[in-house]
């Protein structure tokens, strides 16, 4: 069976909406400063053409969790690959994220950065699977909702592949 990717957002409708969530962050951090937190690897890509797009001053920072599970399903359990390089209190962080899908990583991940006392604690993601929701986590900043199906491009991956892909898929085999 060969894989076949159906695109599902272009690449113009993803940078378009990329630099609206940009000047959004940009109005709601006017005279402050930013700083965030890109969750690796799937927002790699996400998190430097936002961080383009947002004219307050920007700090960054990479950490690094596995949820274990299969490549297309994640367990609930999150384990810390890759720590934050920098010490988050009295910030304003903002944490990126590719997906939310669960919600069980990023409720698991919010709650261990809540206790390293930012100022203030914001979500950003690109993507949103509502549907999929077990964990509840307050999104304050959302690229687009979609429907229950497995996307690849933009920053996501399947089995490490496709992340490098401008625009977001849906893949299926054939
Ligand atoms: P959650 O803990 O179930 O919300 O899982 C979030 C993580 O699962 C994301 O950061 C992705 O790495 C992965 N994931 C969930 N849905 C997809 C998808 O459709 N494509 C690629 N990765 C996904
Ligand atoms: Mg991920």
């Amino acid at each position: 069976m060969a894989n076949v990717i159906k695109e599902l957002i272009s690449e113009k409708d993803v940078d378009e909406k990329i630099r609206i969530l940009g000047e959004q962050i940009s109005k709601d951090y006017e005279g402050k400063e930013v700083h965030l937190i890109c969750v690796l690897k799937g927002s790699i890509f996400f998190t430097c053409e936002l961080a383009k797009h947002i004219s307050v001053p920007v700090t960054l920072d990479f950490m690094s969790v596995s949820s274990y599970g299969n490549e297309k399903n994640s367990s609930g359990v999150v384990r810390i690959v890759k720590d934050l390089d920098e010490n988050i209190e009295g910030k304003e962080v903002i944490v990126i994220e590719d997906i939310v899908d669960t919600g069980r990583t990023l409720s698991y991940l919010l709650q261990l950065l809540q206790e390293r006392h930012p100022k203030s604690l914001a979500l950003c993601t690109l993507l949103d699977k509502p549907e999929r929701r077990t964990h509840e986590v307050e999104v304050d900043y959302t690229g687009f909702q979609i429907p229950d199906e497995f996307v690849v491009g933009y920053g996501l991956d399947y089995a490490q592949k496709y992340r490098n892909l401008p625009y977001i898929g849906v893949l299926t085999e054939e």
